[in-house]
């Protein structure tokens, strides 16, 4: 198995690096634009290999994608990520160009990889490189769902003094600071409703801190957060490799699913050794329901900036 990242950022190399923690591939490939940074980084992670005692090769290059030839799995980390008080929205003149780039040149040498969208604002990058490849739809996935459900679950493992593990949390809809959905009445604690134990004010607490999750930690770090994006790519990653099957929340191209057309957006997904491979139908009240058409709504206005922008999506 070979896996490529493309972005030696901050959260590439935290992907990265949990892969070959994990033994996911026997190769991965960093990739960056920036000279010999993803070199650097890859030979520092590599020398952890002999202390950690894992057996995966990793190797680093400035922009020749010819070394990420045959690869099985894409992560595209690329673009530039968000400072305090920007929304992910902001990033979409710079970044839907050099999304477009990369996934052209990982298909010019690995054409039947899977390719995994990080990049923001994702629910959007996902749209532009599922409609700017051409691939079959199952090949594309965008990561923003694990991410958001694993900051759902944190904020609730904290009130509720549990562990994240026993914890059942899903985060549907777009990746967002107003577009995601914490479902909180169909999230449990082994098993019994969350609703149960905290009271309706302590509930819209955690969803809305959960909504802006990922602001929080760029007003406290001064850059967008790295630790979770990077292990969320990598768990993705392992399902496929290891064809877990494993329900995650991602960003698919829907045909009808939830109600919505001709767009990306996080709904749970099956995710095997071909992709995303089917959609599970969740039974959304009608608030829920509300809830999903707005969020879609706001996707799509994200999507049609990119007929502003030269990206022919
Ligand atoms: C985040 O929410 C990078 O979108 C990512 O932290």
């Amino acid at each position: 198995m070979k896996i490529t990242v493309v972005g030696a950022g901050a959260v590439g190399a935290t992907c990265a690096d949990n892969i070959a923690r994990k033994e996911l591939a026997e190769e991965v490939v960093l990739v960056d634009i920036k000279e010999g940074l993803a070199e650097g980084k890859a030979l520092d992670m590599f020398q952890t290999a002999g202390i950690l005692e894992f057996d995966t090769r990793i190797t680093g290059s400035t922009n020749d994608y010819s070394k990420t030839a045959h690869s099985d799995v894409v992560v595209v980390t690329s673009g530039v990520p968000r400072k305090p008080g920007m929304t992910r929205e902001e990033l979409i003149g710079i970044n839907a160009g050099i999304v477009k780039t990369v996934t052209e040149n990982i298909l010019k040498h690995s054409p039947n990889a899977i390719i995994i969208i990080i990049s923001n604002p994702m629910d959007t990058m996902t749209y532009l490189a599922w409609k700017n490849s051409g691939i079959p739809k199952n090949r594309i996935i965008g990561m923003g769902g694990i991410l958001d459900s694993a900051r759902f679950k944190g904020y609730l493992a904290m009130e509720l003094q549990c562990s994240p593990n026993d914890l059942h949390a899903v985060v549907i809809g777009g990746h967002g600071d107003t577009t995601m959905i914490p479902l909180i009445r169909h999230a449990t604690l082994n098993g019994k409703p969350v609703t149960s134990m905290l009271s309706p004010e302590k509930q819209k607490q955690i969803v809305a801190d959960t909504m802006v999750g990922g602001a929080t930690l760029t007003k406290l770090i001064g850059t967008s957060a790295w630790y979770a994006p990077g292990a969320a790519g990598a768990i993705l990653v392992e399902s496929i490799v290891r064809d877990q099957k494993k329900v995650f929340p991602c960003c698919v191209y829907l045909e009808g699913e939830y109600g919505q057309k001709d767009i990306c957006m996080g709904v749970p997904v099956v995710i095997g050794r071909n992709g995303w491979e089917k959609v599970l139908d969740y039974e959304l009240n009608n608030d829920e329901k509300e809830m999903f058409a707005k969020s879609a709504d706001a996707v799509r206005n994200m999507n049609e900036v990119l007929s502003t922008l030269d990206v022919n999506a």
